[in-house]
């Protein structure tokens, strides 16, 4: 494995691939790697000649200085986790030689999808996340690239800005990779406590009730219904929980035929912000 940490060695072996016609597949992340990271790598190396990872902590995507401060970071232990799935390329770059000295981001607009769900909880996110892939997608030059479904709202952005800034990629939406309890893998997980380690498999289970009971129960039922679900489990402290349609993110009062929709739910267990995601059908 290749590893750079300055933009031009990389665009450099990135050229030299090109003119060998060598197709790229891009897997960004943060770090902390795990086999939800690690599926998306081996989909991509499936799919292209060369598999270019990145791991950078984004603090413009932070709304939370200590949520960005405490961020896992494992570079080592990441790099252990890379060699067997045969990445061929890693980039690690400094905050410096990603934003100079400017650390801040560009604006964009999603078309709304940016104001839903995350949106209303986490001020300037998503323009983070633009920002940080449409730089690492200038760089690296990909030609697919691979993001994973528990973050479904970035995923549908990506998607947007791609389309909306006519970007030369294609956007591989990934499955949620799961513990064998049901909780999504995230590389917050290891900073749960025991306890709340042991009770957080409860949000999964619970979009799964949801899932079953979507064809016979109204939206407003399912909603009172997991609000109180979680009134009774003291130890997880709901932020949201919506039902969406898939493209729009917009919240559903009712069910339309023909829709697709989807459970969002986002969960405090103690410091730690966990998300998760189930797709539903209606009837
Ligand atoms: O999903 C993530 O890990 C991050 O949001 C991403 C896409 C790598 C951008 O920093």
């Amino acid at each position: 494995m290749k590893i750079f940490n300055n933009k031009k060695d990389l665009k450099d072996c990135i050229l030299e691939y090109k003119l060998n016609k060598k197709t790229i597949g891009f897997v960004p992340t943060m770090g902390a790697l795990h086999q939800g990271h690690l599926s998306l790598i081996q989909k991509a190396k499936k799919k292209n000649d060369i598999v270019v990872v990145s791991i950078f902590v984004n603090p413009t995507q932070f709304d939370n200085a200590e949520d960005l401060e405490k961020y896992p970071k494992t570079l080592e232990n990441d790099c252990k986790l890379l060699e067997p799935v045969a990445c061929d390329v890693l980039f690690t770059p400094s905050v410096d030689e990603i934003y100079d000295d400017k650390i801040i981001s560009e604006k964009f607009s999603f078309d709304g999808l940016e104001h839903q769900m995350e949106g209303k909880f986490r001020d300037g996110h998503f323009d983070g996340v633009g920002t940080i892939v449409k730089t690492l997608f200038e760089i690296v030059t990909p030609n697919k690239a691979y993001f994973g479904e528990k973050d479904f709202q970035q995923l549908q952005i990506i998607k947007k800005m791609v389309q909306k800034h006519q970007l030369d990629v294609k956007i591989k939406g990934c499955p949620i990779f799961r513990e064998e309890d049901g909780l999504a893998m995230s590389s917050r997980n290891t900073r749960l406590t025991k306890e709340h380690r042991e009770i957080a498999p409860f949000i999964y289970k619970t979009l799964k009730k949801v899932k079953k009971n979507f064809g016979t129960k109204s939206v407003i039922e399912l909603n009172e219904w997991v609000e109180n679900q979680f009134k009774n489990q003291p130890l997880l402290e709901l932020e949201y929980f919506t039902i969406a349609e898939e493209k729009t993110l917009e919240t559903a009062e009712t069910k339309i035929d023909n829709k697709k929709y989807r459970a969002f739910i986002a969960v405090f267990a103690g410091e730690i912000r966990l998300i998760d995601n189930i797709r539903l059908k209606n009837n």
